[in-house]
């Protein structure tokens, strides 16, 4: 009996210890002006010992575009935001990186349209910054890339024009660059029944033919891609809009697959609904090469400028992810 006793107390401590504590959760982020931050579906480039956070401006009234058969909550696209930090706590609003256009709907930047999930990756051969997101019509039936251009990491970003990847769509997208300097995109395709990772040209400008179809038919989308000791890692989510569903991750030894799903990441109360986010990035620590932090998005579809903000800190551990709240 004592011997239980003793074990039930030292698990529980040790529970306690692997519990994460949150970096950012719930919608008070403020920038170093005492301004909320406005970065949703997030991504962050590592530059010369800076980390540079960009995302979705989400910023006026939210509106559900009539006529369709899921909640297609939209609010006006404000364009891409910059902030930068040196400890990941404190950050600098480093303005707008990439504008958007009003009142003009044939330009992909358009207020009306769709901005999301902008990433960052810096190109040493070029010496450019390149940026990659989502554009679409606000019933995102376009499903492409829009891809710009910038000579320093904060902008401004000049807009090259949108793409579809060896012809195939492309929603919910990352950018990934390998310690080899290869680059891929890996986004939703095929009306969000398939991912596929595509390596990028070597100015990271544009997808070649190389690509490669994972997680077929498996409905999944929110992708987070990153490395640890030589083995590949995706979180993704479910497609349920704005609304929370159980994340899943799949590994690999090669970019290009096989990739095998290994299951829920996360463990905690509400672990099903990824504690009400859905991912947008994991953060490399650098550094520290297995501690990585699981960023996501706590929508508010009805008002989606409140959108809120989860960053969960994470060790990988004998190749295991474990996301514990
Ligand atoms: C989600 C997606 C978001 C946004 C939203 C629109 O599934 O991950 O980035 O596109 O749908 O409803």
């Amino acid at each position: 009996m004592k011997y239980t006793a003793l074990i039930l107390i030292l698990s529980m401590f040790f529970n306690n210890e692997a519990r994460s504590q949150n970096m950012i959760s719930g919608g008070d982020f403020k920038d170093t002006d005492g301004n909320q931050i406005n970065a949703h579906g997030a991504g962050v480039l590592y530059y010369n010992e800076v980390y540079y956070l960009f995302g979705e401006i989400k910023k006026g009234k939210t509106w559900l575009v009539p006529g369709q058969s899921w909640e297609d909550y939209r609010v006006p696209a404000g364009g891409v935001s910059c902030y930068s930090s040196t400890d990941l706590k404190h950050w600098k609003n480093l303005g707008t990186a990439l504008r958007s256009v009003t009142g003009d709907q044939s330009n992909d930047l358009d207020t009306g349209r769709v901005i999301e999930r902008p990433k960052v990756l810096y190109n040493e051969k070029t010496k450019k910054f390149v940026m990659w997101f989502h554009n679409d019509r606000n019933d995102y039936q376009d499903s492409k890339a829009g891809i710009a251009v910038s000579d320093a990491p904060g902008g401004p970003y000049t807009y090259l024009g949108s793409i579809k990847p060896n012809n195939q769509m492309l929603r919910d997208m990352t950018l990934f660059k390998d310690t080899d300097g290869k680059a891929y995109v890996a986004y939703s395709s095929e009306g969000n029944n398939t991912m596929h990772v595509c390596q990028l040209t070597d100015d990271y400008l544009k997808p070649t033919e190389h690509y490669t179809r994972i997680l077929i038919d498996r409905n999944r989308e929110s992708p987070a891609l990153f490395k640890n000791n030589g083995k590949y890692f995706l979180i993704t989510s479910g497609c349920s809009g704005w609304s929370p569903n159980a994340a899943s991750y799949a590994t690999a030894d090669s970019i290009m697959g096989p990739w095998t799903e290994i299951g829920n990441p996360c463990s905690g109360a509400n672990a099903e609904q990824t504690f009400f986010a859905q991912g947008n990035y994991v953060l490399p620590i650098n550094g520290k090469p297995s501690n990585f932090i699981f960023m996501g998005d706590l929508w508010n579809k009805l008002d989606l400028e409140k959108s809120g903000y989860l960053w969960i800190p994470f060790e990988v551990i004998n190749g295991e992810v474990k996301i514990i709240n």
